[in-house]
């Protein structure tokens, strides 16, 4: 998603509390940033924030950062997050993703969230996927051992994509469902993204998985 160009997106979102400036300084010093030790969950393309903001507001419990890289999707969210000023367990980041080992130190992350996730179709961006194996390594550093990456999308070509980066990046299947919305057991609780609501609305199934490191997974011993 790339809105486009608003002016003073960069302005009012460096001046904006709510957005962690200079994120690598908080590296390893998250729980200070939110006073407290609550889990941290972060989901990472974010977009508009309905998902993550919603999910803080439903879960007080837990600590959340929605990870955005363009400023004008960012504002977006921000304005949500602007009309909901009892939250005290939210903060945006205007970064890319690939920076995620430089801003949060190792066993600082509970779940990571991607949601609908850009798709970079052509075979040479398959990097650039955040469910890849690049960004899976990624993740892995930041993750705390039992810690989760859940990844939904429409897009089945994605879907098998990352399905089948799972296991050469040493990781495990822990559950998924090619129906969300019809799937019992993990559609509870689920909270809807803009781009769910849309595209479920257009009738199309909504793929859901939960991996976990293999190294971690108790099935494993
Ligand atoms: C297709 S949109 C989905 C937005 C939202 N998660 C939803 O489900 O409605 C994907 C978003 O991820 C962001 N994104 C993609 N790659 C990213 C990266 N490497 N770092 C940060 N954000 C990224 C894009 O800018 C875009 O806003």
């Amino acid at each position: 998603m790339r809105l486009r160009n608003i002016p003073r997106a960069d302005e009012i979102i460096a001046e904006s509390s709510y957005v962690i400036q200079d994120a690598k300084t908080v590296r390893g010093a998250w729980k200070q940033a939110f006073g407290n030790d609550h889990p941290i969950h972060i989901e990472v393309g974010m977009g508009k924030g309905r998902f993550i903001t919603q999910m803080a507001f439903d879960h007080p419990e837990i600590n959340y950062v929605g990870i955005e890289r363009y400023s004008s999707v960012l504002l977006r969210a921000l304005e949500k997050r602007e009309t909901m000023t009892e939250l005290q367990n939210l903060f945006f980041l205007c970064i890319d993703a690939r920076e995620l080992p430089e801003i949060f130190a190792e066993n600082e992350v509970e779940r990571i969230y991607l949601n609908f996730s850009d798709p970079w179709p052509k075979d040479r961006h398959a990097k650039r996927r955040l469910p890849s194996r690049e960004f899976l390594s990624r993740y892995d550093k930041i993750l705390v051992p039992d810690g989760t990456v859940e990844f939904k999308t429409d897009n089945r070509g994605l879907f098998d994509f990352a399905l089948e980066e799972v296991e050469p990046a040493g990781w495990i299947l822990k559950a998924c469902t090619f129906d969300l919305h019809h799937d019992g057991v993990l559609s509870e609780g689920n909270v809807m993204t803009e781009y769910e609501e849309k595209f479920s609305a257009l009738g199309n199934p909504i793929h859901k998985m939960i991996v976990c490191r293999e190294k971690n997974d108790p099935a494993q011993d």
